[in-house]
């Protein structure tokens, strides 16, 4: 499939639809907008207030914070980019529709905590056929478990009425969040996989020639269906394996002197192994890296392959120790106990630049201290608490029932200051750029002592921080020799 010509193929007067305003649809959809003129866009959402807020006249309402993308949209909203609850009319119209739902892992039933839930993209396949009178290309973007686009196929086969094809295409999100414009823009690669028929290699072409409107050919990679289905689940557990690889060995750094950043950038500059994804945290967390290997452990045992199964199964396991091992570092560095005690958390987003919460290893630490009885007041600048509280219920299984006093254990504060005024501890869990710029003076002065820091991003001074009195906890760094598990 790597042979597609798609010179001459038009895309002029197009119609795109895409089932799905989320993460991935919005900023996805709004840079096809810009970059494409000449095609009309419209995202859709069955979440009224989802596509009221994609709608809002102020940019800064938007459902999804990603810099540069207030921008985008300002530029495209209401000429060639429409979002809709339509989502029966415009799929009907339209000539490409993208299914961008999320595709959670299963809480109930067969391949429970390990496969993805596919009911949404089904309940968008019925709904495609049922409203389509003319041929269509559908477009899975969400990720999902290999042969997916088999399941769709059949789906809207049996469903479809009379006259009516369609092709069903793989085209998996490779953007990372913070930076989902820029990679858009800028793509590593753009993966498209199709059938290897007649009609599944037209497909393929008109989508290449959507994305070649931007992106350069040889930066379009055409494959097989099932090659592009789990490419995608190969490249997020690639990346999750660097980290949890580091951070195993962060342990070891504590232990022995050894310092993770420096091992990092030697080991790094091996051109074969490269720099990037070796930092040292405390726990990869958001929606992709856990659910996508997962889902490869579940087809590995499913297709009878439990060494494979095994092996990614450990990149998890790490993840969840390193957390474990975080939060009980901070617990035994003071004094054993964190009962009564305030501890001022510095983020809650899985990484910086966006106010995403899923799967984020505050989460967990916070419940860990939680368990422990501190009191915690978390200040991030994206995050708002609702958020905060609803990931720690989903993931973390953390309830005002079964957590005595939640409201007033579990703070949100409006600036890194407030949440230090009065605490035992600050701990780094975000590396939001604005944390190296706090007046950590001030901060000492308003804080108990002895004052402490746990860095579990690795982003302050820390020669600075011991200067003014700090004691400092940082991942894979060596500490104070009082320090007994961190
Ligand atoms: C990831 C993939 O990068 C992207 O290609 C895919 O489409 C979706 O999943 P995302 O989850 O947005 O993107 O964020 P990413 O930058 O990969 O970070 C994931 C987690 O790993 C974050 O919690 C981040 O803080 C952590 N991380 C990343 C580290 O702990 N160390 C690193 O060196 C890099
Ligand atoms: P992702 O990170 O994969 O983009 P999100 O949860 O941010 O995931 O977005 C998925 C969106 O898909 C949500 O806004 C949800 O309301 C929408 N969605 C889910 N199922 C359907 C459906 N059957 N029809 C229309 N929209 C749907």
């Amino acid at each position: 499939m790597s042979d597609i010509d798609i010179t001459g193929v038009k895309i002029d007067g197009l119609k795109v639809a895409c089932i799905g305003a989320g993460y991935v649809g919005g900023p996805t959809m709004a840079v096809i907008a810009m970059k494409c003129p000449t095609v009309t866009v419209t995202v859709l959402d069955i979440s009224e207030e989802r596509i009221a807020a994609w709608n809002d006249e102020d940019l800064d309402n938007l459902p999804v914070y990603e810099p540069g993308l207030a921008a985008v949209v300002a530029e495209t909203r209401g000429r060639n980019l429409f979002f809709s609850t339509d989502v029966e009319g415009a799929v009907a119209a339209a000539d490409i529709v993208f299914v961008s739902v999320n595709t959670p892992t299963k809480l109930h039933g067969v391949g429970k905590g390990r496969a993805a839930d596919v009911k949404n993209l089904e309940a968008c396949a019925r709904t495609i056929a049922r409203v389509s009178s003319s041929n269509k290309i559908i477009v899975e973007k969400s990720t999902v478990p290999i042969k997916t686009a088999e399941t769709i196929r059949r789906v809207l086969e049996a469903n479809k009425r009379p006259g009516c094809e369609f092709s069903v295409l793989s085209n998996p999100e490779f953007l990372a969040e913070g930076t989902a414009v820029d990679d858009l823009f800028e793509p590593s690669r753009v993966l498209i996989g199709g059938e290897d028929k007649p009609a599944g290699r037209t497909a393929v072409a008109q989508l290449a020639a959507v994305y070649n409107n931007w992106v350069a050919r040889e930066r379009i990679i055409t494959t097989n269906l099932w090659s592009s289905e789990l490419s995608k689940l190969v490249a997020n557990a690639f990346l999750a394996q660097r980290i949890s690889s580091i951070n195993s060995i962060s342990a070891l750094c504590e232990r022995t002197g050894a310092d993770v950043s420096e091992v990092a950038r030697a080991v790094g500059s091996d051109h074969r192994i490269g720099p990037n994804f070796l930092k040292a945290s405390l726990g990869f967390g958001g929606s992709c890296f856990q659910k996508d290997i997962l889902n490869l452990v579940y087809l590995a045992e499913r297709f009878g392959l439990p060494e494979v199964a095994a092996y990614w199964e450990q990149v998890i396991a790490m993840n969840e120790w390193q957390k474990r091992r975080f939060a009980e570092g901070m617990v035994s560095s003071m004094f054993n106990s964190v009962s009564g005690k305030r501890i001022a958390l510095l983020g809650f987003a899985f990484k910086k630049d966006t106010a995403d919460v899923r799967e984020t290893a505050a989460a967990y630490v916070s419940k860990f201290l939680l368990e422990e009885r501190a009191h915690l007041r978390v200040y991030d600048p994206k995050v708002r608490l609702p958020a905060m509280l609803s990931e720690l219920d989903y993931t973390c299984g953390v309830t005002p029932e079964n957590c005595p006093d939640l409201a007033t254990r579990f703070v949100s504060c409006a600036s890194a200051l407030e949440a230090c005024d009065g605490a035992d501890a600050l701990a780094v869990m975000t590396e939001w750029d604005e944390f190296a710029s706090i007046d950590f003076e001030a901060a000492f002065a308003a804080m108990r002592k002895p004052a402490f820091v746990f860095d579990g991003r690795n982003v302050l001074d820390h020669a600075k921080l011991r200067a003014i009195g700090f004691q400092v906890y940082v991942i894979g760094k060596p500490t104070s020799p009082s320090a007994t598990v961190m």
